[in-house]
């Protein structure tokens, strides 16, 4: 039987060399992304280190909750048709937007973020339970340590800082995903979270440069803070995958859950707000509330 991997935002950066990680690990791995030429050109590199279970690339923009919805229909069913578990998923999907914007009505970090990963999980989870021992991954970021932490709604009230909304975003998901941990307790479904320290990608090449993506207090201190941005985002994206690769494959790590993976690809102790029961009850209702898993 096959081994199969889903890499979301798969097709380039971090998310592209923790696919070809897979591959060589010996999975079958499907990436996802928007532009099928850079799809069908991750899916060459794939091939190349893995010829014997050949990966393939599934269109989806992951800003839009109809699309998740569409992309896990699919997976399940050819899961299902095929017989051949879904062994892992890594939800590396993230973005950071310099200005603010929404999308479906809602602001575009916590949808790409949270609510988009979120979602794929829990479609998903059914299959990923089928396939189990199974595991799934959350990419998250050191951005969680500077986020505001009240999730009563999408958006804490005041002026938007790209940074800082996207570490916020980050840090809902990084709470979803130790709670589902624990929820998932004792199913052979395992939940890690990684991260990936940084790297020179698509998703930093240029928007780190702007001090308004952060709060006016840190503006003052912008030279160091470009400079800090500048040096943690100017390694290789391979060594960047290290963790997500290390989360979804080592031995070491069976029957275990609830970790989160460093960004030197070791068990981390996660941030205290990402185990604050209070703060998971509010970023589960906010994700009900937001991406429905049945839509009415
Ligand atoms: N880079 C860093 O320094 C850093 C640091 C901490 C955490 N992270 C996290 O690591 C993960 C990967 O980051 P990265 O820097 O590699 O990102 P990236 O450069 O934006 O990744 C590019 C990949 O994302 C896909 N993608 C972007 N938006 C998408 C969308 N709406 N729907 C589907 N695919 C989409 C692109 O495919 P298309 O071109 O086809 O859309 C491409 O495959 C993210 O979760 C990020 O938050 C990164």
């Amino acid at each position: 039987m096959v081994k199969t991997a889903v890499v979301t935002a798969g097709t380039a950066g971090i998310g592209l060399e923790t696919a070809l990680g897979l591959a060589d690990a010996g999975f079958s791995v499907t990436v996802v992304g928007r532009d099928a030429d850079r799809g069908a050109r991750a899916v060459d590199r794939i091939n190349a280190r893995n010829p014997a279970h050949p990966g393939r690339f599934l269109p989806a923009d992951l800003g839009s909750l109809d699309q998740v919805r569409a992309l896990a229909d699919r997976i399940a069913a050819e899961h299902a048709a095929s017989g051949d578990p879904l062994s892992v998923l890594v939800n590396n999907v993230g973005a950071m937007f310099p200005q603010r914007q929404t999308l479906d009505g809602v602001e575009a970090s916590f949808v790409v973020n949270h609510l988009s990963p979120y979602l794929l999980t829990e479609l998903l989870l059914p299959t990923l339970t089928n396939g189990a021992p199974s595991r799934i991954v959350n990419v998250t970021s050191g951005a969680v340590g500077l986020a505001k932490r009240a999730f009563d709604a999408v958006e804490p009230p005041g002026g938007y800082y790209g940074f800082h909304w996207y570490g916020r975003a980050k840090l809902a998901n990084l709470v979803y995903t130790l709670d589902l941990a624990n929820r998932l307790e004792g199913t052979a479904v395992s939940v890690f979270a990684a991260d990936p320290g940084g790297a020179a990608t698509d998703m930093t090449d240029g928007t780190m440069a702007d001090p308004k993506i952060v709060s006016p207090p840190l503006r003052l201190l912008w030279p160091l803070v470009r400079r800090k941005f500048e040096r943690s985002t100017s390694g290789p994206a391979s060594v960047a995958a290290r963790p997500s690769i290390v989360a979804a494959t080592d031995g070491a790590l069976a029957g275990r859950t609830g970790i989160v993976i460093g960004a030197q690809a070791h068990p981390v102790t996660p941030l205290r707000a990402a185990t604050d029961p209070r703060i998971a009850q509010d970023v589960r209702r906010l994700s009900e509330r937001y991406a429905p898993l049945a839509l009415t």
